[in-house]
């Protein structure tokens, strides 16, 4: 999922601690309506990365005691807390498909979604007042802070906002909020003192808004066979390059045009593709990307050297060459 582990010390802690993560949340799937657990194992096993666990695994290395039982209990309810938002969020954005498979929404129905997003919730919370009133207060702002984002994007900017303002501050709590929060619980949970957790946080916020600015620039540019570039484009999503263009007055009237939207053909869409890929948009939404990223690994380098960093230092690179 984008983290190297070259280490074989830390890569059998962290595949054991991602074992014990998968027990803890099987146990959490049993509701006494069986359509209920149906529901919630559906996503769980319909082959998420469970790169929230796995990011804090490997940044409890930055601390003494990375095998503390509450790393691993942390590790299950961020991801808990990250499966109850996709329910809500594919209700929201009338999704059919998530993690290659249908949508909670799209195979049973809204209902459905919701209700089982709010027992992942519910059985997030129960599992987080194990591990103290700190860990609960940490992730009950980060919830809010969830919902800020996501009710933030659905608003839209203000009238006085800068749209790429929004857009970032949109990405930053819709995404970087959980992050920050996988490298809080980690730091704590393992011991490492208090200036550690602060620059693993950092660290977190900046390779969290890095992640999804790199998804904003492979909707256009991914290669990879097998999926159509533009999504965001067509369904009139406005991602980082297509919002530098429409702030620009003097880029190519054409693709300000076709950004702008509605796409009305396969035709537009193939042509939007083209230009914006080649736009200044998308060079300056690179030039973000790479500010995010060195702000990541400048807040690495306020850390001991571990391999738990060099791994963390992997994911920075990761998430720059993915878009190359
Ligand atoms: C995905 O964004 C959405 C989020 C990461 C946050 C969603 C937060 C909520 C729905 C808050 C309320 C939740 C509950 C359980 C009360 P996206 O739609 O841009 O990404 P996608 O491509 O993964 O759908
Ligand atoms: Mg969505
Ligand atoms: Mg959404």
């Amino acid at each position: 999922a984008g983290i190297q582990l070259t280490d074989p010390d830390l890569s059998a802690r962290v595949a054991a601690g991602l074992g014990r993560v998968e027990d803890l949340l099987e146990r959490e799937l049993i509701s006494e309506f069986s359509f209920v657990t149906e529901a919630a194992s559906h996503l769980m096993h319909a082959g998420g990365k469970r790169f929230r666990p796995l990011f804090t695994l490997v940044a409890a290395g930055v601390g003494p005691r990375p095998d503390a039982e509450e790393v691993v209990v942390a590790s299950a309810v961020v991801e808990l807390i990250h499966l109850a938002t996709l329910y809500h969020d594919d209700v929201m954005d009338e999704a059919q498909i998530r993690r290659g498979a249908k949508s909670a929404n799209a195979r049973w129905d809204n209902s459905i979604a919701i209700l089982t997003g709010d027992f992942l919730f519910a059985h997030a919370s129960r599992l987080v007042a194990s591990l103290g009133e700190d860990a609960v207060r940490i992730i009950a702002e980060t919830f809010a802070e969830l919902v800020t984002g996501q009710t933030r994007e659905t608003v839209g900017p203000g009238p006085d906002e800068d749209p790429i303002d929004h857009h970032l501050r949109v990405l930053d709590e819709k995404t970087a909020s959980l992050i920050d929060t996988c490298a809080r619980y980690a730091g704590i949970f393992s011991g490492a003192p208090e200036e550690h957790v602060l620059a693993l946080r950092r660290y977190g916020r900046a390779v969290g808004v890095a992640f999804q600015i790199s998804d904003d620039i492979l909707d256009i540019c991914s290669t990879d066979s097998g999926k159509t570039p533009g999504t965001d484009l067509r369904e009139g999503v406005r991602t980082l390059p297509a919002l530098y263009t429409l702030g620009d007055p003097a880029a190519d009237p054409r693709l300000r045009e076709l950004v702008a939207g509605p796409i009305r053909s396969e035709t537009d869409l193939a042509e939007a593709v083209t230009l914006l890929t080649a736009s200044p948009g998308m060079a300056t939404a690179r030039q973000t990307l790479s500010g995010y990223a060195d702000a990541a690994a400048a807040e690495l380098a306020l850390l001991p050297d571990s391999s738990a960093k060099d791994a963390l230092a992997s994911l920075v690179r990761y998430v720059m060459d993915r878009t190359r």
